[in-house]
């Protein structure tokens, strides 16, 4: 009788990784029906309450059949999970998106590629594989520049802004003498994302395009939706994410982070899963990129990703701030992920709401200034 009750579900879903996006996902999708099962290596607080949770690592043969047994569907919340594992699920039950997006989009050459090959418009960038081949780049591209690890990046890190030559000496050892690509520093308008959903048959459906805010590397805030979008950007930002989308026959959400320069867009990256600059979604979308998410790839229809408010996303970093207070903010919705503190840590976010859009950016100030300065890692 000790046996932990396994929910009566319509659906059961498994999902690669242990974070706040896999938290997200299981609060959207059970009251869909769905129960989710996890499989990640480490602690993962965030998802403690949200499933099962198979702690183990990625290749524990006993730990692959305790997570596949009885699920409909596996999908991932961590871009980082071996591309072999992917497959080898696959041989035993649907992986959504599949493994072909993790393929890609663990590998920033991979990406770039993939972006030229669709017409989809890049900064300039060139691959790095010693100081040598750094600097014929450098001579190629310019100063400034970006020198970014081909792999395992997030948040800013693992990559090193070069401004002058003396920051190009030793660079390629100083970011660890790995595979890099070195971009053309891209002095930016704005940063702006787009997250979409594609179904099992096809069909893409996109929020709307977003404004996206970094503080050294990390998102900081989103303001949802972009001011000012011109017909021409949101039609280029929708038609990258389909062409991508489908190249890859991705089922579930995507996003595709941009610099805008003017009113031309480049392509920076995809995350292929749930983004942070979809989180606004939860409060202030008819259906958020979560519950879709969940829906896409159990196969159920989608719902309607228009606004329902116009929001604004802020990122809680480093500190959870105080509950109280920012629950006392008109139109504040808080979303703690359960995690400790840790200097520059995503560790939960409001949503701000205002019936328009100058409501939500005055609350969102009110937000900012009981939210405080983010605690950053310090270039760590
Ligand atoms: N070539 C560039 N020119 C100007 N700014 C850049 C460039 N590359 C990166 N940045 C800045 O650094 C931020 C993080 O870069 P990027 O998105 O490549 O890294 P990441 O660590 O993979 O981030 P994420 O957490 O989104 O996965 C960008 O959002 C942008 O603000
Ligand atoms: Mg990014």
């Amino acid at each position: 009788m000790n046996r932990v009750p396994v929910p009566v579900a319509d659906h059961h879903v498994g999902i690669l990784g242990g974070g706040q996006l896999g938290r997200m996902l299981a609060e959207a999708g059970r009251p869909l029906g769905v129960a989710f099962r996890f499989w990640a290596p480490g602690a993962a607080e965030s998802i403690a309450g949200f499933g099962e949770h198979i702690r183990a690592d990625w290749d524990d043969d006993a730990a692959f059949e305790r997570f596949l047994a009885g699920l409909d569907v596996v999908t991932w919340e961590f871009e980082n999970v071996p591309v072999s594992l992917a497959h080898r699920i696959g041989e035993f039950v649907p992986v959504r998106p599949g493994p072909a997006a993790l393929d890609v989009a663990q590998d920033r050459l991979s990406e770039k590629t993939r972006f030229e090959s669709l017409g989809i418009a890049t900064n300039a960038w060139l691959p790095i594989d010693g100081q040598g081949a750094l600097e014929s780049a450098i001579a190629e591209i310019g100063l400034p520049a970006v020198l970014k690890k081909r792999r395992f990046g997030y948040d800013g890190k693992g990559q090193e802004v070069l401004r002058s030559e003396a920051d190009v000496a030793g660079a390629f050892e100083r970011i660890g003498a790995v595979p890099c690509i070195l971009e053309a520093f891209v002095p930016f308008d704005r940063e702006v994302s787009l997250v979409a959903v594609r179904t099992i048959d096809g069909r893409v459906h996109p929020y709307p395009l977003v404004e996206n805010t970094h503080v050294e590397g990390i998102l900081s805030r989103t303001d949802a939706p972009a001011a000012a979008v011109s017909d021409g950007v949101r039609a280029r930002a929708e038609e990258a994410v389909r062409a991508l989308a489908d190249s890859l026959d991705y089922v579930g959400t995507l996003a595709v982070e941009f610099f805008q320069v003017g009113d031309e867009l480049l392509a920076n990256e995809m995350a292929p899963r749930v983004h942070n600059s979809g989180h606004w979604s939860q409060d202030g979308a008819v259906t958020s990129q979560f519950e879709n998410h969940v829906r896409a790839v159990c196969g159920l229809p989608l719902g309607p990703t228009s606004v329902a408010w116009p929001t604004v996303m802020l990122n809680l970093i480093g500190r959870r701030g105080d509950p109280e207070a920012l629950l006392a903010c008109d139109g504040a919705r808080l979303h703690d992920y359960g995690k400790s503190e840790r200097p520059g840590r995503k560790v939960g976010h409001v949503n701000v709401l205002g019936s328009t859009r100058d409501a939500a950016l005055e609350r969102a100030e009110v937000v900012r200034g009981v939210i405080g300065e983010p605690e950053l890692a310090g270039g760590s």
